[in-house]
């Protein structure tokens, strides 16, 4: 697959401070990329970028074959974002606001209003459709703004924080929409700092700290480059007898072992499943049987503290 979008030194200044630090990243076409970074990560910048609301300061990014800073108009026309901050009018209705988007847009009347109708069903605000965006929670604006996008069904689909304020049902939904999007051949952009909603979605996960992109790659891969990230904790009904550590760490892709708890031993490694048989093995060689095991991997959280220290939570007060 060949990259529809792509940021080449992408950097955004406002007066001395840097939004966006010379960003290179590529999107190909047909996959959802996560943009997962802390508040102030600058994730609503680059996507601004992208769809030609902000200018960059240094740098550039083309959509398809169009430079953003010379042919913002031919840009524009490939891509719809669903904003962080929807800007309804408070008079507007959700009917209205729609429509009117779909019109700009392009749609004919007969296709609008069957697109329409059935992105509000699917969303489940059909029934406020004429009730005016004052009267609307936060959440059911939020749903109005991802509906802008889902009735385009643009080239290029941008979606910031697309579920913030949103139920866990209503995020099922749009989590489902959007992957029917990129089925239907959209390439889409995701912006969230909510690491489930990256992990869930997303084929590629770029994580964004202060401006910077620290990596960008698959989630499991991203999972997997942690060494030592996967735990196996064992526990046996009596003690723990020393040689089972020293076995333990011979194992190649074992990169730790720790006494957690009298009973218990910790064992960090990488890919887990594939020494899970090793371990198994060990312990009926030495004649040890064990009351549980359990495995657990890291998360894309891990994954962040691993790039900067940090995790989201304390970046994100920071
Ligand atoms: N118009 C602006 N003027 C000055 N600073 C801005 C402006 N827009 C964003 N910023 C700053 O840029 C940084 C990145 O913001 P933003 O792109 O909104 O991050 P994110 O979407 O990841 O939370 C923040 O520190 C924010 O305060
Ligand atoms: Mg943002």
């Amino acid at each position: 697959m060949a990259p529809i979008i792509r940021m080449v030194g992408l950097t955004k200044r406002f007066g001395g401070f840097t939004a966006v630090d010379r960003l290179d990243l590529e999107v190909e076409e047909g996959e959802i990329l996560g943009l997962l970074g802390p508040n102030g990560a600058g994730k609503t910048t680059t996507i601004l970028m992208l769809a030609t609301v902000l200018k960059p300061t240094e740098g550039t990014v083309y959509i398809g074959p169009y430079d953003v800073t010379k042919e913002a108009d031919k840009a524009r026309r490939l891509v719809g974002v669903a904003f962080q901050e929807p800007k309804l009018l408070w008079v507007d209705s959700p009917w209205s606001v729609l429509n009117w988007h779909a019109k700009v847009c392009g749609l004919p009347s007969g296709e609008r209003r069957r697109r329409i109708r059935w992105v509000l069903e699917e969303l489940g605000i059909w029934d406020v459709r004429f009730k005016s965006a004052h009267s609307l929670s936060g959440g059911t604006r939020k749903r109005v703004e991802v509906a802008k996008i889902l009735v385009q069904r643009p080239k290029i689909a941008i979606f910031d924080e697309p579920t913030a304020q949103v139920d866990v049902v209503g995020k099922h939904k749009i989590w489902g929409m959007i992957r029917e999007l990129r089925d239907e051949g959209s390439t889409i952009i995701l912006a969230t700092n909510e690491l489930h909603e990256a992990d869930v979605l997303s084929q590629r996960i770029a994580i964004m700290h202060r401006g910077k992109l620290l990596v960008c790659d698959e989630p499991r891969r991203l999972k997997d480059s942690i060494p030592g990230g996967d735990v196996v904790e064992v526990s046996f009904e009596g003690g723990v007898p020393e040689m089972v550590t020293e076995e333990l760490r011979r194992i190649p892709t074992v990169v730790e072992v720790s006494a957690a708890r009298q009973n218990q031993v910790k064992i960090y490694l990488n890919r887990a499943e594939e020494a899970l048989p090793r371990i198994a093995e060990l312990l009926l060689r030495l004649g040890l049987q064990a009351k549980s095991m359990r495995v657990s991997e890291p998360s894309l959280d891990d994954v962040f503290a691993h790039y900067t220290g940090l995790t989201i939570e304390e970046a994100q007060r920071r």
